[in-house]
């Protein structure tokens, strides 16, 4: 079974700076092995959790909106790693971004399917240090909880994960820096889900 990893792009924005940046975090992942899965939150819609309770009792969801049919997807054994790629909004993640993972808590009421999964983030902001490494720590909170393990971007720019700048004054595909780190992400997160699920 060859190894799994997902990607959350979590931009409200089709095509822009966060999914480049996510691409680049998975194209590193796939040259360490890995399959990859893209998950675009700019071409679908997420609400927010409403607390039914419904997944309490079964892996499932009362809202009908698109996130039913990813959980086929997300619980599947074959995945050992999440990148979750975000825009930074005030200092944080997107509402997109929260409302996904907020949904995720049904897998870990039903198994705790996301244990030992390893977790990534990469965090694209319009100012060099406008807040990449917050949203990157809101990120971890919940992929704690969710008892994952989570990693920053390794060898050899060993930080908080993937810290890209989208108001490059020569455009984002030009933040060498920034994408080095969300590659080192992809590429770490793709390594240690190999050494931890294979
Ligand atoms: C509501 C809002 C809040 C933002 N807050 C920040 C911020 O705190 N720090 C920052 O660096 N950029 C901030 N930005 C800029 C975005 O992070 C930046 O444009 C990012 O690249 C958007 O990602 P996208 O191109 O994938 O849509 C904000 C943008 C919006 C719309």
């Amino acid at each position: 079974m060859a190894l799994k990893i997902i990607g959350a792009s979590c931009s409200p924005r089709k095509g822009k700076s966060t999914r480049f940046a996510l691409d680049a975090a998975l194209d590193a992942a796939r040259e360490s092995g890995a399959d990859v899965e893209v998950i675009d939150l700019a071409e679908m819609t997420v609400n927010g959790c409403i607390a039914c309770g419904k997944c309490n009792k079964e892996l499932a969801c009362s809202q009908k909106d698109d996130f039913p049919d990813l959980i086929p997807m997300l619980s599947g054994p074959e995945v050992g790693g999440i990148i979750i790629a975000t825009p930074v909004y005030f200092g944080t993640m997107t509402a997109q971004c929260k409302a996904f993972l907020d949904r995720c808590v049904m897998f870990r009421r039903n198994g705790a399917l996301f244990s030992n999964k390893v977790g990534g983030v990469v965090a694209v902001g319009g100012f060099r240090n406008g807040g990449q490494e917050t949203a990157i720590h809101a990120v971890h909170a919940a992929m704690l909880i969710q008892d994952m393990v989570i990693v920053g971007d390794g060898f050899n720019t060993f930080h908080f994960g993937g810290t890209v700048w989208s108001g490059c004054p020569e455009g984002y595909e030009k933040d060498d820096m920034g994408l080095a780190s969300a590659r080192n992400l992809g590429k770490r997160v793709a390594e240690l889900a190999a050494r931890i699920h294979n």
